[in-house]
Formats: C-alpha cells, sequence, structure tokens
C-alpha cells in the first residue's frame, strides 16, 4: 500500500524532479557501498595488526622460555663449568705425525712451585740446543715476560699492545703470533709472547660469556690458532706457561697441548697440588690430548748434588702414588731443578738461570731429557 503511494507520488513527479530524487537515491547506495568497503577494509588492517601482534608474542613467549632454559641449565652448572659438553665440533687437533711443533703446558695447579722459572730456563735451554722454541705467557702476573724478556722490548710490546691476551680471541688471525712473538737477544732461537694485566680481563669476559651461552665455545681458541702450518713449520716447541688456576688461559693451553709438565718440589703441599691437577687433566681428558704428563721437580733440597734422604723418601712415594693415580702416561723426570739461592735470585736481577755458568747445567740437562722423552712419548 506505502509502495503504491509512494511509486503514485514519484509518476506525478517532472521529468527534472525524478532526475534528482534518482540521484539521491544512487547517491545513498554508492555512499552505503563506500563506507561499507571502507568498513571491511578497516578491519583487515586490524586483522593482520592482530597477526602481527600474535607473531611478536610468540616471538616474545619463545625468546622468554629460551631464557628460562638457559637460566635453569646456569642453575645446574657446578664450577666446572669447563667441564661442559661440547656443542658442535672443536677445532681439529692436528695429528702429531703431521708437524714437528710439540706443544707444552707448564702446568701446576698451586701457586709459586716454579712454573714461570722452569718454562723460562726450559725454553732458552732448547732454545740453546738449536731449536726454534716459542714461549707464551699465560698468566697476567706476568712473571715470565718480566723473567726472559728485554725491558724495553716489553714495554714498547705493551705500548703496541701486543700481548698474548689477543690470543684469545676467537677471529684472532695466525699473523698476530709472529707479529707479537719478541726475539730474545741473548738467545736468538727464543721468542715470547708476553702477557699483560688485560690479559685477566679477556679470560674473565670469555668464561662469562661461556657460562651464559654454552654455545659461546672459549675452550679451544689456541688450538684453532695455533695447530696451523704457520706455526708448527716454524717452531719446534710452543711452551705455555700456565697460571696456578683452571683459567681461560690454562684451559686452552690443556685443550692445544701434546704433553704437560708439572713443576713441584718434593714438600708434601706441593706434592698434593700435583694430584689434584692430575685429577683435574683427568676430568678434563674428553678434552683434551695430552700424551704425555711430566712431573718435574724443581726447588728439591739437595746436598752434595742429591737428594736429602727425606726427599728421597718423599719422591719414592710420590712415583708409587703415581703408578695408582695415572699409570700410563705420567713420569718423573730424572733431571732434578734444586733450590737454589743463585737461581732465587735470578728472579730478582732478571737474568735466566739458564744464562749463568753455575745454573746452566741444571736446564740444559733438563733439555736434554725433555727432547728425548717427548719424541719418544708423544711419537
Ligand atoms: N729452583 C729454585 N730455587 C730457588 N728458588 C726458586 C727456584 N725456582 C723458582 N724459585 C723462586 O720461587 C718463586 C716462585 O717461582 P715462580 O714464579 O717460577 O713460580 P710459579 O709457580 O710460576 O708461581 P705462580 O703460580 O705465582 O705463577 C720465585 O721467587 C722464584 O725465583
Ligand atoms: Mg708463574
Amino acid at each position: 500500500m506505502h509502495v503504491d503511494l509512494v511509486l503514485d507520488f514519484y509518476k506525478e513527479l517532472s521529468e527534472f524532479n525524478k532526475l534528482v530524487v534518482f540521484l539521491i537515491l544512487l547517491g545513498c547506495v554508492v555512499g552505503l557501498l563506500v563506507s561499507n568497503i571502507v568498513t571491511f577494509w578497516g578491519r583487515q588492517k586490524r586483522i593482520s595488526e592482530i597477526n602481527e601482534l600474535k607473531k611478536a608474542r610468540d616471538a616474545a613467549l619463545r625468546e622468554k622460555k629460551e631464557l628460562e632454559d638457559r637460566f635453569i641449565a646456569l642453575d645446574k652448572v657446578d664450577d666446572h663449568v669447563w667441564k661442559r659438553a661440547v656443542q658442535g665440533s672443536p677445532p681439529a687437533f692436528v695429528s702429531r705425525s703431521k708437524r714437528k711443533t710439540r706443544f707444552i703446558s707448564i702446568c701446576n695447579l698451586k701457586g709459586g712451585v716454579g712454573k714461570s722459572t722452569l718454562a723460562g730456563n726450559l725454553g732458552l735451554a732448547l732454545a740453546l740446543r738449536q731449536h726454534a722454541v716459542l714461549m707464551i705467557d699465560l698468566d697476567f702476573q706476568r712473571t715470565l715476560s718480566g723473567y726472559v724478556c728485554d725491558i724495553e722490548l716489553l714495554v714498547n710490546a705493551r705500548s703496541k699492545d701486543q700481548t698474548s691476551k689477543h690470543l684469545l680471541n676467537p677471529t684472532a688471525d695466525v699473523k698476530i703470533v709472529h707479529q707479537y712473538a719478541l726475539t730474545i737477544p741473548a738467545v736468538p732461537r727464543a721468542r715470547i709472547i708476553p702477557a699483560d694485566e688485560g690479559l685477566e680481563l679477556v679470560e674473565y669476559t670469555q668464561q662469562a660469556r661461556f657460562y651464559v651461552n654454552p654455545a659461546y665455545e672459549v675452550r679451544f681458541l689456541l688450538r684453532r690458532l695455533l695447530h696451523d702450518e704457520a706455526i708448527t713449520e716454524q717452531f719446534e716447541y710452543v711452551l705455555f706457561d700456565c697460571p696456578p688456576r683452571m683459567t681461560t688461559a690454562c684451559i686452552n693451553a690443556l685443550t692445544c697441548s701434546d704433553a704437560v709438565f708439572l713443576p713441584t718440589s718434593l714438600d708434601q703441599v706441593d706434592i698434593d697440588a700435583v694430584y689434584r691437577t692430575l685429577k683435574w687433566l683427568e676430568e678434563l681428558k674428553d678434552f683434551h690430548d695430552i700424551e704425555m704428563v711430566g712431573v718435574i721437580l724443581s726447588k728439591c733440597q739437595m746436598r752434595k748434588g742429591r737428594l736429602t734422604r727425606q726427599e728421597l723418601q718423599q719422591l719414592k712415594n710420590l712415583e708409587e702414588r703415581l703408578k695408582q693415580q695415572s699409570p700410563d702416561n705420567t713420569v718423573v723426570f730424572d733431571s732434578q731443578i734444586p733450590d737454589s739461592p743463585v737461581i732465587g735470585r735470578s728472579a730478582a736481577l732478571r737474568r735466566p738461570s739458564v744464562l749463568d755458568d753455575e745454573t746452566r747445567h741444571w736446564f740444559l740437562d733438563l733439555a736434554e731429557e725433555v727432547e728425548r722423552r717427548i719424541r719418544h712419548e708423544t711419537g
């Protein structure tokens, strides 16, 4: 009924008015269409924004889960972070038959047993016996650097920041080894990369990174750098002077080495540290390829060139215990370095004992024994 009325009304309109009504109606329809399209478009936009937000939320949740897992893993890490399983494959330990270099860590987890004195004098003695030797000071106390290095060369190396801490950089280039290795004027076949205090910070930083992120591997940095033809073609011996703690540098020296030399006196406290260090080596055996452990008696009490009766007894006990604890590859060297005031003073005088007529023979004898044993024990 209403529709008929509307149609009658429309028919009675002039042509012009009909056109106006038509245009009004058309405008309404187009307006309606446009508003629908705008609403639809806005909704689509909101949907895609919501999807983006969902993706961001999922990513944040994943990250949160990863962090939670990492914290749970951290909670389970005891103080032996170095025993953590290796993720991926570490740099290759180049087979001993393929290189002339022997890598030796001078290591003992006890301080003051004569590691640096031994590293310096043994390194120089091997060089005096015509071998190309590289000594690397891995202790931020830098005793070895001060002991064998010419003071001016040392000051210069430090001012140029050319010290051993840079060897613990995962992207270090082997060229820096040659660049940083200082020649020792009195013994030209011997070279040394000195340490500085900055090593301590580098070690802590690397250890902390590894601690929070097990994928950030820091235990094979020296192996990666030094098991390289640029080194193994040039040096016959590389000696690491380790600190008396299982630091980043120390674990790196071990994973790079063929042999460990453990200096000790025959004092019971020092001997106990030998067992402790051997235990560590055993616990870390999945990470290193050490073929020989040589216990070297340093600072031992001697009378007329022979051990005192009490020291002989201590030596016997030590040898027996070593047979039980690590029967295969541990030897006690025949050469012995006595507790000598002349050697003691050499550190203060910065004059290595192997360059002193009175004390030279002890270290030359030891070097001869090292050559003999190391070729025999490590192929
Ligand atoms: N055979 C020796 N006779 C007498 N004194 C020695 C002998 N060997 C080392 N010393 C002295 O013992 C002290 C400690 O020696 P050295 O620095 O070599 O030990 P270390 O094990 O490297 O110490 P640290 O663990 O602090 O690095 C030094 O004063 C050094 O001169
Ligand atoms: Mg030392």
